[in-house]
């Protein structure tokens, strides 16, 4: 099934229109490949002659889940962004305070867990172990546990604040987290069905 790009209003205050503009541009691309990798694979005729060194099925399978997350993570991020003065309703701070020793402690653990990243720092649900996790991705398709449910998404990738901030990523987080629309993180953490388990 062929997906198509979802519009984001250019509505944030971490990033400049200018960051914005090339971003998308890069989030357009990845439904692109999404796109042409699940034709190619539709296309594809049996025996897949699949091989775990080199195949083309291979190649196709990886290059699905590091376009498909690669658009997931890009909506997620482009959404959890504004530029109003949001905060975190009761049940973030009840979270932040069971898990990480309240907001501070949330902040300094997120912010240091995006320093440490090279693609990604996601805020999640994780439903094996029942808590919050910040979860460290080096990129789309390495480093998400299964079951883990995205509430924040931060894109740490020098492509997403090089133009604004460039080598100053503790700024660029700073005003990241300055930025988060707690009303897009309060309305994730209501759509979660926190009993869902697999087995
Ligand atoms: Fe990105």
């Amino acid at each position: 099934m062929e997906i198509t790009p979802k519009k984001f209003p250019y509505d944030m205050s971490a990033i400049s229109k200018d960051q914005f503009d090339s971003h998308i541009k890069l989030y357009n691309g990845y439904v692109d490949k999404v796109n042409e990798i699940t034709k190619d694979l539709f296309d594809l005729t049996p025996p897949f002659q699949a091989n775990a060194t080199y195949s083309k099925y291979r190649g196709l399978k990886k290059g699905e889940t590091y376009a498909l997350d690669g658009v997931i993570l890009h909506e997620a991020y482009f959404s959890n962004m504004t530029s109003a003065k949001t905060s975190p309703d009761e049940c973030l701070h009840r979270v932040f305070d069971q898990c990480f020793g309240g907001y501070e402690g949330w902040v300094n653990d997120f912010a240091s867990c995006a320093a440490a990243a090279r693609g990604w720092c996601v805020f999640c649900y994780d439903q094996r172990t029942r808590s919050f996790r910040n979860i460290l991705m080096d990129s789309h398709d390495d480093g998400m546990t299964c079951l883990a449910y995205p509430i924040i998404v931060l894109d740490m990738y020098e492509h997403a604040y090089f133009i604004d901030y460039k080598t100053d990523k503790a700024e660029y987080i700073k005003r990241f987290i300055d930025g988060i629309c707690w009303r897009a993180a309060g309305k994730r953490l209501n759509k979660l069905g926190r009993e869902t388990s697999i087995a």
